[in-house]
């Protein structure tokens, strides 16, 4: 019989498939689909691997608790390997992770704490210290810690590496991956560098605002790969997972470039692969076209488009993060404001702004019949920065802020971020204006923040849009920028 005795057996061993893409060049790519192990993620790997050696080390015994903190795909893997070896399994996320991702935790029988996303890395509801925390106070429970587990890059360097060599028959040159906890990159790289005499060159694929590729870490719309730093983390160490020794260079790559990448892919080559596939692709890409004849590039594709059909594959989301440039035959939010780069910076309070500070950029900004609202969060403003989404955390109004300084709620040099009204709705620049306007109506709110790739680049009025509407034209700019 051609059988397994269980679904461990179904972990790796995953498939190269060849792209056809004339992007790449004459370099021919292969797509490492590691979507096509058991649990669905290149995570199955270092998931057995870890439980395996945290039992050959007495660390964890029949009865007993793994706990993980993670962005999905090495919870789903630990929780799978738990469910057929008898563990418990308690795994920590981020609210910032996609909600396919949360329902296969839970199906395969993990127990899931979310803590809020964005957290500076020394908060104790950062899913790290989270897990850390539970791992402790639970008996018989073992932190996998797949940051600092050298099971995790040496589950890649004994499998995922010899697979690739052994499929391309000795031929790949060059080996493209993300940089998460820098497990895949670290293990797989350094087998194909020590097997082929070191010539294979690695290549990381970061998202463009990553500190891996020198970015300044802030947010990004690629779950699981890169490197976020909030800007009151005060000690972010690198993964030790992370061997920057195996890496020639690392390639950064803006969220839209791989969202756009991965859904050519599934179009085009039939393959539906998540985000950081996307971001890991379009690097591969740029190397095989640099690369030329007679080069093998392989791309490892860490998991599935399933776990992103609410977020990548669904055109609303694009459209509303800003990521697609919508129908260009009507009034588009991008036709009645600046949302390229010329734009003027937006005007955005980080939370440290002073009480009166602020009410002296929302006194300048009060103009024609606007509300004075402005947005705030923890979005450090300087050259260049523009808050994301996810750092659009507050408001405040002129009204709501003299009010509570009168009533002794707050004070002059008290930061404005102590006490946020709710946060302003978001818009995609390629949205129809007459569908926005009805959704604000709607709401009861007058502005909104127009994004472009995430990032917010304009407010916009009802008045504004009504305007643009009828034809009219704009009124006054509201608020005026600073
Ligand atoms: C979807 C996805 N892409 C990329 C990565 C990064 O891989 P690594 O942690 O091995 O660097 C991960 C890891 O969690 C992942 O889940």
């Amino acid at each position: 019989m051609d059988v397994h005795e269980s679904v461990l057996q179904l972990i790796g061993g995953t498939p190269l498939v060849r792209l056809r893409t004339p992007a790449g060049g004459s370099a021919a790519v292969y797509a490492k689909v590691e979507f096509a192990s058991a649990g669905g993620s290149s995570k199955d790997r270092i998931g057995l691997r870890m439980i395996e050696k945290a039992e050959r080390d007495g660390l964890l015994s029949p009865g007993g608790t793994v706990v993980e903190a993670t962005s999905g795909n090495t919870g789903i893997a630990v929780a799978m390997v738990a469910a057929r070896k008898g563990y418990r399994a308690v795994v920590v996320v981020s609210d910032r992770i996609s909600r396919e991702k949360l329902a296969m935790l839970r199906a395969f029988g993990a127990e899931v704490v979310v803590c809020p996303g964005g957290l500076p890395r020394e908060h104790p509801d950062h899913p790290v210290n989270a897990a850390a925390r539970i791992a402790e106070e639970t008996p018989g429970a073992w932190l996998a810690a797949q940051y600092d587990n050298p099971a995790n890059p040496e589950a890649h360097y004994l499998t995922t590496g010899p697979e690739i060599w052994r499929q391309t028959g000795g031929r790949v040159t060059h080996l493209v991956s993300c940089v998460g906890t820098g497990g895949t990159i670290s293990g797989a790289g350094r087998y194909l560098k020590e097997v082929s005499g070191g010539t294979v060159e690695v290549v990381g694929a970061d998202p463009a605002s990553s500190v891996y590729s020198g970015g300044d870490g802030r947010p990004y719309f690629i779950e699981a790969a890169g490197h976020f730093r909030h800007p009151e983390t005060v000690d972010d160490p690198w993964p030790s997972s992370y061997h920057q020794d195996v890496v020639d260079r690392v390639l950064p790559v803006t969220d839209r470039d791989a969202l756009l990448s991965i859904r050519r892919l599934a179009r085009e080559e039939g393959l539906l692969a998540g985000g950081s596939s996307g971001t890991a692709l379009a690097a591969a890409l740029r190397v095989g076209a640099a690369a030329g004849p007679g080069a093998v590039v392989v791309v490892v594709l860490p998991d599935s488009g399933r776990h992103y059909l609410s977020k990548y594959f669904d055109d609303a989301w694009m459209l509303r993060m800003g990521f697609l440039d919508g129908d260009e035959d009507g009034t588009r939010l991008a036709d009645t404001v600046t949302t390229d780069e010329s734009a003027p910076p937006l005007p955005y309070l980080p939370a440290r702004t002073t009480v009166a500070d602020a009410l002296a950029a929302l006194r300048a900004g009060r103009d024609g019949d606007a509300p004075a609202v402005l947005p705030t969060g923890p979005c450090p403003v300087g050259p260049g920065r523009r808050p994301t989404a996810p750092e659009l955390t507050g408001s405040v109004t002129l009204e709501g802020l003299e009010a509570a300084v009168r009533d002794g709620g707050t004070t002059l040099t008290a930061a404005v971020g102590e006490r946020p009204g709710p946060p302003l709705p978001h818009f995609g620049y390629g949205e129809p204006a007459s569908a926005v306007l009805a959704e604000l109506d709607g709401c009861g709110q007058d502005t909104a923040v127009v994004l472009r790739d995430g990032q917010a680049m304009a407010l916009i009025t009802s008045s504004r849009l009504r305007a643009a509407l009828a034809g009219l034209p704009s009124p006054p700019r509201a608020p005026a920028t600073r």
